[in-house]
């Protein structure tokens, strides 16, 4: 049970196979329907950890399972990538056979493998490189290419290029498809220049997940073990992830794990307790290491109180809460009525450098609007704030 339970989630790596990956549909079709029109490319944003990746593999895997679909390969930007590097790393995934044909009284043709990066010339890559080489494959294969972590890539040319390269695919119509995908809140903050190529590129917005989809990810993975869980623990669980599926994996899989440690195959609340103390231990050393940085100080206390009750605070659709939105959960914390003024000092300390820059603050001053600056912290400190008993499930619940 426990190698299933392993297997059943995937707290730390993407989601590959179509029978884990929950809900997401309308994204899914919107992938496939573009990836087989000509002179249609997209770009898929939304905030760290919400799903882009998993949303990009399982579309591989969905187009890799038919003999005609396209053929799709996907490459990762890093930091230190350009325009040239990203496309070498795409081509190199594309590969075709060629016959040479070969010498001698009775010449027999040879086929051999090779890459379409071997085809590239030395030196840097032009969107123009780029267009023969996609041009010369469609004749017999519509290629999909995947360009993940696109926000990493740094320099401003190297995203003009790609927003030329879209152009100039989807004028000729050339049978090739590329799709952006990054962490960014809108399209803009991607590819500054999207407006040239505005209609050639669907926008494909992954929100958090509901609810519903994370109670989704629970059952599917619950299913291949089989264990099953009653409804106040799968509430728990979702409540926790704030639409993060990375948390649903994460106290999903340590709750199964209590469960069977236990001799049972029903994952009760107290499970799920004890799954979120387990979380805690185990959650990510730079999420540990940006809580200490935002938390630490010699005299001063209330920092860990505050940065809970922001984690607490209800937010807009971006992720953003205001100062008056810290006023109840801190309140509750403390247990004692605490007005803005004695906790603004916090907040904007809290997104200054010193403390790592834990939120970000945007808006004008007096409506200055916060929000984590990574969103996977805002769980954790809910998680650790039940796990040292700053506040209790029944509390969480009351303000949720
Ligand atoms: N649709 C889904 N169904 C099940 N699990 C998912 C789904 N989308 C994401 N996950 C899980 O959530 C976590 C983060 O997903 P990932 O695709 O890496 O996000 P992103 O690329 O947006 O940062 C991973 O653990 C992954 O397994
Ligand atoms: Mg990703």
């Amino acid at each position: 049970m426990l190698v299933r339970i392993a297997a059943a989630f995937s707290p730390a790596s993407p989601v590959t196979g179509r029978d884990l990956f929950a809900g997401r549909l309308d994204q899914l079709q919107d992938l496939l329907d573009i990836a087989s029109q000509r002179g249609q490319h997209a770009v898929v944003y939304g905030e760290r950890g919400v799903g882009k990746t998993s949303l990009a593999t399982v579309a591989t895997t969905v187009l890799g399972a038919f003999d005609d679909a396209p053929m799709a390969v996907r490459a990762n930007c890093d930091g230190t990538d350009d325009y040239s590097s990203v496309w070498r790393k795409v081509l190199t995934e594309v590969t075709f056979v060629r016959e040479i044909r070969g010498t001698g009284f009775r010449p027999e043709a040879k086929k051999v493998s090779k890459t379409l990066e071997s085809e590239l010339p030395e030196g840097t890559v032009s969107p123009n490189d780029v267009r023969r080489l996609l041009t010369a494959i469609g004749r017999t294969r519509h290629v999909v290419v995947f360009v993940d972590e696109f926000d990493r890539l740094e320099d401003d040319e190297s995203r003009r290029l790609f927003a030329d390269t879209i152009k100039t695919l989807s004028d000729q119509l050339v049978p090739a498809t590329i799709i952006l995908v990054g962490v960014a809140d809108n399209v803009d903050e991607l590819i500054a220049e999207h407006q040239s190529v505005e209609r050639a590129l669907a926008q494909i917005h992954m929100p958090r997940m509901s609810p519903a989809e994370l109670r989704e990810i629970i059952d599917r993975g619950l299913k291949t073990i089989p264990m099953n869980i009653n409804a106040d623990a799968a509430s728990s669980i979702t409540r926790l992830s704030q639409g993060l599926p990375h948390y649903t994996h994460l106290i999903a899989q340590s709750a199964a794990r209590a469960a069977a440690m236990r001799g049972s195959r029903d994952i009760s609340v107290r499970d799920v307790n004890t799954a979120v103390g387990v979380a805690v231990k185990k959650a990510q050393e730079s999420i540990v290491k940006t809580y200490h940085e935002a938390t630490s100080s010699s005299r001063e206390t209330l920092y860990e109180e505050v940065l809970l009750a922001c984690g607490m605070a209800s937010t807009d659709e971006l992720g953003y809460f205001a100062a008056a939105d810290v006023r109840r959960p801190l309140s509750t914390i403390m247990r004692k009525r605490y007005d803005i003024p004695a906790f603004a000092r916090h907040l904007n300390a809290l997104s200054e450098k010193e403390r790592g820059m834990v939120l970000q603050k945007a808006g004008l001053p007096r409506r200055f609007r916060y929000r984590f600056n990574n969103p996977l912290l805002a769980p954790y400190v809910i998680m650790r704030g039940l796990a040292d008993g700053r506040i209790s499930s029944a509390q969480l619940e009351q303000l949720s």
